[in-house]
């Protein structure tokens, strides 16, 4: 144990604990649809990220099964907002956190990797990692397994150790990752994609302050935000209309709608050097990706990457 948990019904918030615990429903189901988006995004002419095993998790499951896993299969194609816009906006999510894994561990010396909220991220399996590299995936027991079931049928082989560690992050993670050989000694880096607006602030200003207390310098952090005020305010907006519509994925019943904690204000103040990045950015950088829109539900998502510098 590395310390402190915080008491279950402080971090519990609106999830329900006892409700789905795999793929098939509730927030796990966001991991298929990300999952079908790196699909589309693998096999279009112009993609910005690779991932050959998403498509066999989306075909996997009856819940996901009739899901697109091309772009061709879309009737209107690219002009299709959940399987054209957002699921760009998954491959460019996928490539600029790839990039930051990649030049985290190849640049400096963490060998060790925590993917919160893992879900059906293929990287331990996909990227080229140094050697000596151990990924540690936390996500909920009925996500892992899924996940295991569709990756030894495929007789898939990680590029580096990786460690699954099924628990939510409302319970005990820190000591679940201490015995899980995680070394508070060394550098790491830690990657939150797609998971903060699911969990309740208090867990989220836990993850925070647990990422700074466990990490030594050198360490490396990104992470994704919605700053809205209100994320009511595009309940209309395509994105989400079209992700209820087309996959029955209500994602504003999914997010909290507590007040979030300011976690990068937090960050700095603990003394790590923070960037704050929108999508956008990106997808000028790239070339491809997308632009802002009117009534967009992507206009309030940030990037943040931080560092922890060395003295
Ligand atoms: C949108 S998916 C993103 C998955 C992955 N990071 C990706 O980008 O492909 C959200 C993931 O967060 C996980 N998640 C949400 N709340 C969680 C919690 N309280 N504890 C553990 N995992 C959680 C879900 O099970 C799901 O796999």
């Amino acid at each position: 144990m590395f310390g402190t948990t915080p008491r279950n019904t402080e971090v519990e918030g609106k999830q329900d604990v006892e409700g789905t615990e795999g793929v098939e429903g509730g927030v796990g189901l966001t991991a298929l649809m990300v999952a079908a988006a790196r699909a589309i995004e693998t096999h279009r002419h112009d993609s910005l990220a690779q991932d050959v095993y998403a498509e066999h998790f989306v075909l996997a499951t009856p819940a996901s099964a009739d899901w697109p896993v091309r772009v061709q299969q879309v009737p209107d194609g690219e002009a299709n907002p959940l399987w054209g816009r957002f699921a760009r906006y998954f491959g460019l999510r996928t490539r600029v956190l790839d990039d930051f894994l990649l030049l985290s561990v190849h640049t400096g010396n963490a060998r060790q990797v925590v993917l919160f909220g893992a879900g059906l991220d293929s990287r331990a399996f996909r990227l080229d990692w140094p050697p000596g590299c151990v990924i540690f995936e936390i996500d909920r027991e009925g996500v892992l397994a899924f996940k295991h079931k569709v990756l030894d049928g495929l007789s898939a082989t990680p590029k580096a150790t990786r460690v699954p560690i099924p628990i939510d992050l409302r319970a005990d993670w820190v000591g679940a990752l201490a015995d899980a050989g995680f070394d508070t000694a060394a550098p790491s880096v830690w990657l939150a994609e797609g998971l903060m607006f699911y969990l309740p602030a208090a867990a989220e200003t836990y993850l925070i302050d647990t990422v700074d207390r466990l990490s030594t310098e050198g360490s490396a952090l990104a992470f994704e935000v919605k700053v809205e005020k209100d994320l009511l305010e595009y309940r209309d907006s395509p994105l989400y209309t079209s992700t209820a519509q087309q996959i029955g994925i209500d994602l504003l019943s999914l997010f909290d709608r507590e007040p979030r904690p300011d976690s990068v204000g937090d960050l700095a103040r603990k003394g790590w050097s923070t960037s704050v990045r929108t999508p956008f950015d990106f997808t000028r950088r790239h070339g491809r990706g997308p632009l802002p829109e009117r009534n967009d539900a992507l206009e309030g998502n940030r990037w943040v990457f931080a560092n922890k510098p060395r003295p």
